[in-house]
């Protein structure tokens, strides 16, 4: 069976309420699970990543937002953003590319990667733009974080109003600073990126630090920070159409940035690093909070994987199969089993001083994304650490990749045919397969959440975090899509191996492509705060045509008086 092909289904997404289809709802299943997607209608085979943003939400416990007493709410809105609302009045002006989408406007700010709540506060994000907030409740569009002359933009074409930003969609909030941290990259020299919430968004230059690929995640412990260099590679002739040349680099910088440094260093000066080099491709990596015996960090590699190049016409799949045009702009899956690692560096040694590894070729193919603690208790000692992967797909490795790889990629151990999609359970720090759950060869799990039991229930932690913080204390959650329907399954955290305790679905009801998700103990109406409006990044309006700049003045002010975005 293949590849869900309703992955990159046009078809419009709609609220709905699920309702339990097998076993028992755990009563102490609570909160929301919040998840970004590119919206079905701009999935344009360029790339998914690519697509205007949306938000799905699914309350835990039943009866909430509308639903009928039995059924779980499943809410959806595209985020109203300047940029969603500039295409929705021009389109015939925006165009996809290989780096986003572009406009005589500026570069689409997309913000479709990552829910990030913050409090009672929720931010989407992504690589090349600034972090978005949107109303936890309504899923309206509030603001972009730091007006446009806060950052740094890559202005490699004219962006009057939508600037290019190289940042990155998986900040982080310090517990103990009550701040947002990111980067700003420019020209490949990193920036480390500090918000309080309201004023002003501080950089730092890092001095010496380079990326030579890109940067998708930034990690924290207490004393620090960490950003690597990420596996996607943009080649510069891949931009007018051309292939790609090189493989992603077999390995990155890893740079750790001290926060006594940025708390001590007046914004705009440098600050210094220390870099240790990270083999093989790294894409997300987090770092465990308490750093007292050294800074430990859980690498997903993503190795022998290409997140940049996708599926077009008249490609060849890794069997000879010509390519199904229903998968075009599908990334590249990985060639290669999962690699995990987790290092542990001595910051005044300058040195590796452990390092564990999980690799198994006969289970774990194509990890997909995560579901963790990520209370500040949970990141300060985690335990468990769960993925989804979806198997060996053969379908979304193309021959070119197979060729630009082939130095790289061990082709014993390719499995003859696909592999079942894998749930697991990993163990920290000494990373076992503690334990698995198969699913059917024709289900695609998507992001999972982890739910704590009881959160809030001790005063004496934080709000996210359960009674026995780490991740084998709860729930873990798993939206799947699958051509029959999309449904949700619930794990007992401390054994999915056992299966899944519940399912919700709704029938006939099918979900495309998404991407990352995160866990809210409560949603409600988004903060009165002091936040940056579009009406006051006008300033160079007058370098557009005069029709799109009266585009732009009546998305200026619909968005001051809260007109809706119909979509
Ligand atoms: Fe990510």
């Amino acid at each position: 069976m293949p590849l869900p092909r309703s992955l990159f289904s046009s078809e419009a997404p709609a609220d709905h309420d699920l309702t339990v289809t097998a076993g028992a709802w755990p009563a102490e299943l609570s909160g929301e699970l919040v998840l970004s997607a590119p919206h079905p209608d701009t999935l344009t085979g360029a790339h998914p990543f690519f697509g205007e943003g949306m938000t799905y939400r699914l309350s835990l416990a039943p009866g909430r937002h509308g639903a009928p007493a039995d059924a779980l709410a499943w809410r959806q809105r595209r985020i109203d953003s300047p940029s969603a609302r500039l295409r929705a009045a021009r389109p015939d002006v925006f165009r996809a590319t290989m780096v986003g989408v572009q406009s005589p406007f500026g570069h689409t700010n997309a913000a479709n990667t990552a829910p990030l709540p913050w409090g009672d506060r929720l931010f989407t994000t992504w690589d090349v733009g600034r972090p978005v907030e949107v109303d936890p409740l309504s899923l309206a569009y509030l603001g972009d974080v730091g007006h446009r002359s806060q950052w740094q933009s890559f202005e490699i074409g004219p962006q009057p109003l939508l600037p290019l930003v190289m940042s990155t969609a998986h900040p982080v909030i310090d517990p103990d600073r009550n701040v947002l941290w990111t980067v700003n990259t420019s020209w490949g020299a990193l920036h480390v990126a500090r918000w309080d919430g309201e004023g002003a968004v501080e950089q730092w230059p890092v001095t010496g630090a380079t990326i030579p690929q890109s940067v998708h995640t930034i990690t924290q412990t207490r004393e620090g920070l960490l950003v690597a260099d990420c596996a996607f590679k943009v080649e510069p002739q891949t931009l007018a159409g051309g292939a790609r040349t090189e493989p992603t680099n077999p390995s990155g910088p890893l740079y750790l940035i001290r926060k006594a440094d940025l708390d001590a260093t007046p914004p705009g000066q440098e600050v210094p690093c220390q870099v240790f080099e990270v083999a093989p491709e790294n894409n997300h990596y987090y770092a465990t909070y308490d750093d007292t015996d050294g800074v430990t960090v859980l690498f997903e590699h993503t190795e022998n994987a290409d997140l940049a190049m996708t599926q077009q016409p008249g490609d060849l799949d890794a069997l000879g199969r010509p390519c199904d045009p229903a998968l075009r702009g599908l990334y590249g899956f990985p060639m290669s089993p999962d690699r995990t690692t987790l290092v542990v560096f001595d910051p005044d040694r300058g040195e590796v001083v452990h390092r564990a590894e999980q690799r198994r070729p006969e289970l774990l193919w194509t990890r997909q994304l995560n579901a963790m603690d990520w209370s500040a208790e949970g990141r300060e000692r985690p335990t468990l650490h769960h993925t989804v992967h979806q198997g060996f797909r053969p379908e979304a490795i193309t021959q070119e990749m197979l060729h630009l790889y082939r130095d790289r990629v061990d082709r014993t151990l390719l499995p003859s045919e696909e592999t079942a999609p894998v749930i697991a359970s990993t163990s920290l720090p000494d990373l076992e397969l503690t334990a698995h759950h198969e699913l059917a060869i024709d289900d695609f799990p998507t992001s999972p959440i982890f739910v704590p039991r009881d959160p809030g229930a001790d005063p004496s932690r934080s709000r996210h975090a359960g009674t026995d913080p780490g991740g084998h204390d709860g729930f873990v959650v798993v939206p799947i899509v699958n051509d029959a329907g999309f449904r949700v399954e619930v794990y007992d955290a401390a054994d999915v191996g056992a299966g899944p305790i519940a399912t919700a679905s709704k029938p006939g009801m099918t979900v495309s492509f998404v991407l990352h998700s995160a866990w809210m103990p409560k949603v409600g109406p988004a903060p009165d705060v002091a936040r940056n409006r579009f009406s006051d990044e006008l300033e160079r309006i007058g370098e557009l045509p005069d029709d799109l700049a009266d585009v732009a003045r009546q998305v200026a002010r619909d968005l001051d008086e809260g007109v809706p975005l119909d979509a």
